[in-house]
């Protein structure tokens, strides 16, 4: 197909053709300006352009001018639109734009966030809900997102926790395959199929105590075994970009390291994609303390990076920096080509308006289809951490009281990043368990408490249309919520974070139920009435308190746009819990960072309930979480039955099969998470205590019983060395099965 800008001239075709899109990129290249070229570099926000005004806007003259590359977060096909015309039929090559968007968990179709995806274990559910966000967002005129963050997180004081796919790196790295296919699907060829950005390289999860954008140090041997996976993961898979992330890597920025970007990403991974920076990155390194916009704009392009998010320092500053020689013309071209190959893999030499189509637009985007996926789904995603005496799930009768701040707020029920959700569209808790129950009984509601006594804080935890603060005082809001208690027979409390408690900026210092809604849940308690607390969270929150005082809890995350419906179908029970921690959860701050795969050290505790003098400890709190890693209730029971082994001895070509029986011993169908950890018990270095090595999700009818065997390959015990070779080193290794990482039987096998 020819297209109908200047740089159609050339002949291209949709498939990735690897000598066609050299000859074509090529061509194109002899043909462009050095500032054209620069253009393809820069990657600036929307300026909130208004339809049919594109050209008149900043942007849009810039992009006359064929000065931008991409443009991100627009919404709508009629504005995506107006702009790649003005690119394509305005600019001197008519080369087309991409439009990125943080598509994190969803489109208008909002799924979980994805610290909740990943704790249904789930990657084929997880997969599906990247295919509907692409499908979504294409069908919106986007064709890349930023999506998967895959950086890897112990400490729940981040706020960007509930971002990612928490502590683990083999399930990390199973769910950065699973959102990069089902983003890109199988080529990005077709027009609902677009390109994902693994981010962010590399580290970011890893900030000191907790704060974001702070500073990150680590080993080597730990990046390599423990945080680098899911990236790699992501490159495996064939993800389009990369970007960069804001910390340090060994006192470099990332948007400025060379042996991450290049030696690791590119030369040792093989990965031939292109690398946009995080917003502002380049700009940052002047506060880095690297140097001014023209330096640091040079060594970033000389580090690797391609792509210039907002700082304006590639179109700003490198025409400078190639007449002084800071930079050379081989380096631009680099940068320019990978871009451009993108553009093309994309399809968008071919067809510009790929994306752009008003039909589909209304008929693909929150559709009944998706929203009925994305409530199966985040069913899946919601952690039952308490039922005594089997208090859930509930009976559809009687007078069920929904108390809490988060009882009837529909903005805060899809989570943080959602920039393309349409809140009003969505339901409350109230509304979804008010719609169950129907006229089975009668559902009354209650606010009972702000979110925190402090305004200030809850402010700072309420921005972008989540405002809720309730002008009454406390004394108020709690008699009124006493009064609707005291009619109702159950009592479901609806508590914890609002969506923007967590998420980017949002580090906290203190992680228990704030102040106000504690004394709301005591006084609800002290009523004598059953209580279920639903703890809303974009992160493993400390619940130790309430660990000790309420008979039922479940952990509900944020779970997007059909939220409120899901969670009436597990607090009912037309659907059994089944979501297993992928983040430890701490009795205390203090702990953390805290994570499962943590190291022997010399002098482990004997017994963890106990104060052991000389021994690793702290002398006001045991070592373990509240919650472990894997950790996760259901409705029914499961019993495992003896772990065994097919050979204690394996050679290089070798497997072995770990095998146990699990049996639903309940009287209700459901889900169960099976889990196999591995032990190297001697090494050339220290080892984990234990490491996730293979997961298997069932579903068992009550009675059932289910063979499961999980394949133990040599290929499975390398780990990276004091010299980062990847070896599986002999001796004696042990395997671990059970329902979370802790609650597991083991046996030994030996590596010959
Ligand atoms: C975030 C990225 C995001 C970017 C663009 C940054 O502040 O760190 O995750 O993709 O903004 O919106």
């Amino acid at each position: 197909m020819v297209m109908a800008g200047a740089a159609g001239t050339f002949a291209a075709s949709a498939a990735t053709d690897g000598d066609a899109m050299h000859t074509y990129i090529e061509n194109l290249m002899g043909r462009m300006t050095l500032e054209e070229k620069l253009g393809q570099l820069n990657l600036p926000a929307s300026d909130d352009i208004v339809t049919g005004q594109a050209k008149s806007s900043n942007i849009g003259a810039m992009v006359a001018a064929g000065k931008v590359g991409g443009v991100f977060n627009i919404k709508g096909v009629a504005k995506i639109r107006d702009l790649q015309r003005v690119a394509v039929e305005e600019s001197r090559l008519g080369i087309p734009l991409l439009f990125g968007m943080d598509v994190i968990h969803g489109y208008e179709t909002v799924f979980p966030i994805p610290l909740a995806l990943s704790c249904s274990w789930d990657t084929v559910a997880i997969e599906r809900s990247a295919r509907i966000a692409a499908i979504e967002a294409s069908a919106s005129g986007i064709c890349w997102t930023f999506s998967p963050m895959v950086d890897i997180c112990r400490d729940a004081r981040w706020g960007r926790a509930s971002e990612g796919s928490g502590e683990d790196p083999w399930l990390g790295s199973a769910i950065a395959r699973a959102m990069v296919r089902g983003y890109q699907g199988e080529s990005m060829s077709r027009n609902d199929e677009i390109m994902a950005c693994v981010k962010h390289f590399a580290l970011y999860g890893a900030p000191e105590g907790g704060r974001d954008y702070n500073t990150v140090d680590m080993s080597r041997q730990r990046m390599y075994n423990e945080y680098f996976p899911p990236y790699k993961a992501g490159a495996d898979a064939g993800a389009g970009s990369f970007m960069t992330s804001f910390n340090t890597v060994d006192g470099v920025p990332a948007t400025a390291n060379r042996w991450l970007l290049t030696d690791v990403l590119r030369d040792q991974w093989g990965w031939d994609g292109f690398i946009v920076t995080d917003y502002t990155a380049i700009l940052e390194m002047i506060d880095h303390g690297l140097g001014d916009l023209q330096q640091v704009s040079a060594r970033a392009l000389k580090a690797g990076t391609d792509m210039d998010m907002v700082a304006d320092g590639f179109n700003g500053t490198l025409a400078a920096s190639l007449r002084e020689g800071l930079v050379d013309m081989g380096e631009i071209d680099a940068a320019v080509r990978r871009v451009l190959e993108a553009k093309y893999r994309l399809g968008l030499f071919s067809d510009p308006y790929k994306y752009i189509d008003e039909e589909r637009e209304k008929r693909d985007v929150y559709t009944d289809a998706h929203r009925k996926e994305a409530r199966r789904i985040a069913a899946e995603t919601f952690v039952l951490l308490r039922n005594e005496g089997n208090l859930l799930p509930l009976r559809k009768e009687g007078r069920i009281a929904v108390i809490g701040p988060l009882g009837d707020t529909r903005a805060n029920m899809p989570g943080t990043w959602s920039v393309a959700a349409a809140f009003d569209r969505y339901k409350s808790l109230y509304e979804g368990i008010r719609d169950a129950v129907g006229d089975k009984g009668e559902v009354v509601y209650a606010k009972g408490s702000n979110l925190t006594a402090d305004p200030e804080l809850e402010a700072n935890a309420t921005l972008f249309g989540r405002e809720m603060r309730d002008a009454r005082s406390e004394e108020e809001l709690l008699a009124e919520a006493l009064e609707v208690a005291a009619g109702a027979d159950v009592i479901i409390a609806a508590l914890g974070e609002s969506s923007e408690f967590s998420g980017e900026s949002s580090s906290r210092t203190d992680i228990t139920l704030p102040d106000t809604q504690r004394r709301l849940l005591e006084a609800l308690l002290a009523t004598g009435k059953p209580v279920v607390m639903l703890n809303f969270a974009g992160r493993p929150t400390v619940l130790s308190w309430e660990s000790e005082h309420v008979d039922a809890i479940l952990n509900v995350w944020f779970g997007g746009s059909e939220a409120a419906d899901a969670i009436a179908d597990v607090v009912f029970g037309e659907v059994a819990p089944s979501g297993k921690l992928t983040m430890s959860m701490p009795r205390n701050v203090g702990q953390l960072p805290i994570y499962y795969n943590h190291f022997n050290t010399g002098r482990p505790k004997s017994d963890d309930t106990k104060f052991e003098k000389f021994r690793s400890g702290y002398i006001d709190s045991p070592n373990s979480p509240v919650y472990p890693f894997g950790y996760g209730l259901s409705y029914t029971d499961f019993s495992y039955g003896a772990l065994t082994l097919s050979a204690d001895e394996i050679g290089a070509g070798e497997r072995l099969k770990a095998s146990v029986t699990v049996t639903n011993t309940g009287s209700r169908d459901a889900d169960e998470v099976v889990q196999l950890y591995i032990r190297d018990l001697v090494g050339s270095s220290a080892r984990p205590v234990k490491e996730l090595k293979g997961f298997s999700r069932v579903n068992l009818k009550a009675g059932e019983s289910r063979r499961i065997d999980f394949e133990i390959t040599p290929e499975m015990l390398k780990f990276y060395n004091f010299d980062l070779e990847f070896v599986a080193e002999p001796g004696e290794f042990e395997v671990m099965v059970g329902p979370d990482s802790e609650r597991v039987q083991s046996q030994r096998f030996r590596l010959k």
